[in-house]
């Protein structure tokens, strides 16, 4: 595992989106896996800047995204799929079609995560997997306990990811008790992921997920386990980084 410290929000975003860009410039027809919550947004803001310069091209890329809250359209602002749009995809080169978030708007859940999986199938694989860090060590939408083994399945949010998530939303009964998530073994066959992280409100789970044991309790520790991840948090994200790191 590559940590990469940085010193603030800012800071870890515009590392983020540099190794994110190198991505992009190596490989212009790669398969970028994305993440929502409020860690990424400085990082898109990132992207959509050197877009904007020329530096970034986004016209071959396809993208798939982690994770969808079940029961909510496209059109829903506190969908996944319009967060990619406001903060994202409606600025840069993006084709349309190369475009692929769990359909929330599918109450089959059998059928929504077979054709997420098959979308991953068909593009060939993820390139790059960009993860956020939940503060119980989730990853996507992988609440801790969630099998190490599973596709892209629906998931029962744990009650203090509805209340972490409720500030989204107008009040905690707004907020969907299930999602559609890449499982954990979808993530790992990502070839690269980056980890994402900031705000002392993380420290525990980065200290757990990548300085303890791996275990499904924890489900970002299963991290620790793929060969080419790379850590960028913050100092207030590292702040509990067990004795024997810090020296
Ligand atoms: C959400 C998302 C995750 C995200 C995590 C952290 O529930 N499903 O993909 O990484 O929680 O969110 P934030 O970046 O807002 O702290």
């Amino acid at each position: 595992m590559n940590l990469i410290k940085a010193e603030n929000y800012q800071d870890m975003s515009r590392k983020a989106a540099n190794i994110i860009s190198a991505q992009v410039i190596m490989k212009p027809d790669c398969v970028l896996g994305l993440a929502t919550g409020s860690t990424p947004i400085g990082i898109y803001r990132q992207l959509v800047e050197w877009y904007e310069k020329g530096d970034l091209d986004f016209s071959r890329v396809s993208t798939v995204n982690l994770d969808e809250y079940r029961g909510l359209k496209h059109t829903d602002p506190q969908s996944y799929y319009y967060f990619m749009k406001q903060n994202l995809f409606q600025y840069i080169n993006i084709r349309e079609k190369a475009v692929f978030v769990p359909d929330g708007e599918e109450m089959d859940a059998e059928k929504a995560c077979k054709n997420h999986e098959q979308a991953i199938q068909d593009l060939g694989g993820i390139d790059f997997q960009l993860l956020g860090l939940g503060k119980n060590g989730h990853i996507g939408f992988n609440e801790p306990g969630a099998a190490f083994e599973k596709d892209t399945y629906c998931v029962n949010l744990a009650d203090s990811t509805i209340k972490a998530n409720a500030r989204f939303f107008g009040s905690v009964d707004e907020v969907p008790t299930q999602a559609y998530t890449m499982g954990i073994r979808t993530i790992m066959h990502a070839k690269k992921i980056l980890v994402a992280v900031n705000g002392e409100g993380k420290a525990q789970a980065v200290r757990e997920a990548f300085f303890g044991p791996v275990t499904p309790q924890v489900p970002g520790s299963i991290l620790q386990m793929h060969p080419d991840v790379t850590v960028v948090a913050d100092e207030a994200a590292l702040s509990q980084l067990p004795d024997v790191i810090h020296k």
